[in-house]
């Protein structure tokens, strides 16, 4: 024991307090990760069809694509807490989008687990989000919607695959007005909640037609400081058929 300025200094005290104090630190980021993984646990996210995509496996097919390959790989390998990044990826049918979107999140998860406290990041299509949203006001819900929304504004990284197929055309019927604009509401819940953090977004929409569910302001909002990665081409899924 040292006294220090009259006061008794435990230098085993201080470092067992040191001790605790990292504990409880990993202890409240593996509690963090497991209250995640209940309420958007990936594997269940992704399709099948989704589960085995990595840059390492998406072909060339097109120079277009090919760069659209190229940011995000970039975007991956330069993902960091500090420095937030938006990208919308936008194409149509079967180019890709989502096997790309699944590539960032394995690739910043991998590199997340060299930080102290590991990265966290969800793929979740956007109808699948309403869905569970919706979920949370049965009463036997496990989980109210302010849970859910509070776990999408804090992961490290979001991936909001589908923006826009979530939107019912028909707007005719008051039913579906209503269905839309509740839609829309929660979306941009989750978005706004998310300034400062990085989101990915994949979209079958142009910037019109975005523009058109969303109304501009929103949109606007969305594609805010965003970077567009253009993806347009022949729909993969039917290379077999030509
Ligand atoms: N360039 C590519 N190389 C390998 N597989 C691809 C490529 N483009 C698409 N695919 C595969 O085709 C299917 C459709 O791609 P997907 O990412 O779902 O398209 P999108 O999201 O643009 O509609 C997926 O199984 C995906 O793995
Ligand atoms: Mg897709």
């Amino acid at each position: 024991m040292i006294i220090e300025d009259g006061k008794e200094f435990c230098f085993y005290c201080e470092e067992i307090k040191k001790a605790d104090e990292v504990l409880g630190k990993e202890a409240k980021s593996a509690h963090r990760l497991m209250t995640l993984n209940r309420m958007f646990n990936n594997d269940s996210l992704i399709n099948e069809r989704l589960k085995n995509c990595n840059f390492g496996n998406y072909e060339h097919v097109s120079e277009e694509l090919a760069k659209a390959k190229a940011i995000c790989q970039r975007y991956a390998e330069h993902f960091t807490k500090s420095n937030p990044v938006n990208l919308m990826m936008i194409g149509n049918y079967g180019t890709g989008k989502s096997h790309l979107a699944v590539s960032i999140l394995k690739r910043v998860i991998e590199r997340g687990l060299e930080q102290k406290n590991p990265w966290t990041g969800v793929f979740i299509s956007t109808p699948k989000l309403m869905t569970k949203l919706k979920a949370t006001y049965h009463k036997k819900s496990k989980h109210s919607e302010d849970e859910l929304l509070e776990q999408l504004g804090s992961v490290d990284l979001l991936i909001l695959d589908d923006v826009g197929t979530d939107y019912k055309k028909k707007q005719s019927e008051a039913e579906e007005e209503e269905a839309n604009q509740w839609a829309t509401l929660k979306l941009f819940e989750v978005i706004d909640s998310r300034i400062g953090k990085h989101t990915v977004y994949t979209t079958n929409f142009n910037h019109v037609q975005l523009m058109d569910m969303y109304g501009e302001q929103k949109f606007s909002r969305m594609v805010e400081g965003a970077h567009s990665i253009k993806m347009n081409g022949e729909n993969y899924r039917l290379r077999a058929f030509k």
